[in-house]
């Protein structure tokens, strides 16, 4: 029987997955689907109800449902509660398990483009403080030792995160960078930012300690402003499309029982998809 998975949101058109899964599918010679369904937040309930059926092994859940369907999967895990999303589910039986897959993709892109990147690094530095900066939390915390400072433009969006989710995070404004950068060894932005082409006129990149490793979840432009301006000053980085693919290795391992590989090729692809 052919499996097929989704991935809902609304507007759907702009997602890279079906191009992703699809790439796979056809690399692995698998009998299955992947496709892009419009749904509407009004029509969410009514779409999950259908899903009970079995017609999908299951799918990826993009803006704005990701919080919204919380309520609706039969069970969700652990570490998506921690995120407070839901990014991929897994139907099984007629019950709907969801998960959230954004760390595992964030840790993976690391490990592929910097192996070895958390040796040595003791603190960090994350900018934003948003959905996109819980799941680098938690993953953070799993890697390093040291202090994950989260520096917000809102003081108290900071704050309030770094008092929800458990570990060595501690909130400021940006005004704290200076007195900071010297014992950071890994810059994080999840803000979004540099979609728009803007840098942070604060972060004088030349403070931060040679080394120090630069990332941006953004990956539309492949190159953002704070990647630019890291390279020219002799910092390595990593670019924030590997991301987007290996956040979508759990779920196709999930759905189609195969375990996919990121290959440069498969970079290579989405890449000039963008
Ligand atoms: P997501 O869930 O995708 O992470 P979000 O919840 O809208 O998106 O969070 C966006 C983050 O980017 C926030 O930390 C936001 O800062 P505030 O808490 O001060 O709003 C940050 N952000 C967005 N635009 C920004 C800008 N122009 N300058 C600085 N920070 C910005």
């Amino acid at each position: 029987m052919t499996k097929k998975a989704f991935v809902i949101g609304h507007p759907i058109a702009h997602s890279r997955s079906p191009l992703i899964h699809g790439t796979w599918l056809a690399e692995y010679g698998i009998d299955g689907s992947y496709e892009a369904i419009d749904v509407a937040p009004a029509a969410l309930p009514a779409f999950f109800d259908r899903l009970r059926n079995g017609e999908f092994a299951g799918g990826n859940v993009t803006i704005p449902h990701k919080e919204m369907v919380f309520d609706l999967c039969d069970s969700v895990d652990d570490l998506a509660r921690t995120i407070g999303a839901v990014n991929t589910i897994a139907v099984r039986d007629g019950r709907i398990y969801g998960t959230n897959t954004d760390y595992l993709g964030f840790l993976g892109n690391l490990d592929a483009g910097a192996p070895h990147w958390s040796e040595g690094v003791t603190d960090a530095l994350v900018i934003g403080a948003g959905g996109a900066a819980r799941a680098v939390l938690v993953a953070l915390r799993e890697r390093l030792r040291g202090t994950v400072h989260v520096l917000n433009r809102t003081l108290a969006n900071a704050q309030a995160l770094v008092a929800e989710i458990d570990g060595p995070f501690e909130a400021h404004g940006f005004d704290a960078f200076p007195a900071l950068a010297p014992r950071i060894g890994l810059v994080v932005n999840t803000s979004s930012v540099g979609m728009h082409g803007s840098r942070f006129d604060w972060l004088d990149m030349s403070l931060l300690a040679p080394g120090t490793l630069v990332t941006d979840i953004v990956y539309a432009p492949l190159v953002t402003p704070l990647l630019a301006d890291a390279r020219a000053c002799g910092l390595p980085v990593v670019d924030g499309l590997g991301m987007l693919l290996h956040q979508a290795v759990p779920g196709f391992a999930a759905w189609f029982s195969v375990t996919p590989e990121v290959t440069p090729q498969l970079r290579a692809r989405i890449e000039g998809s963008l």
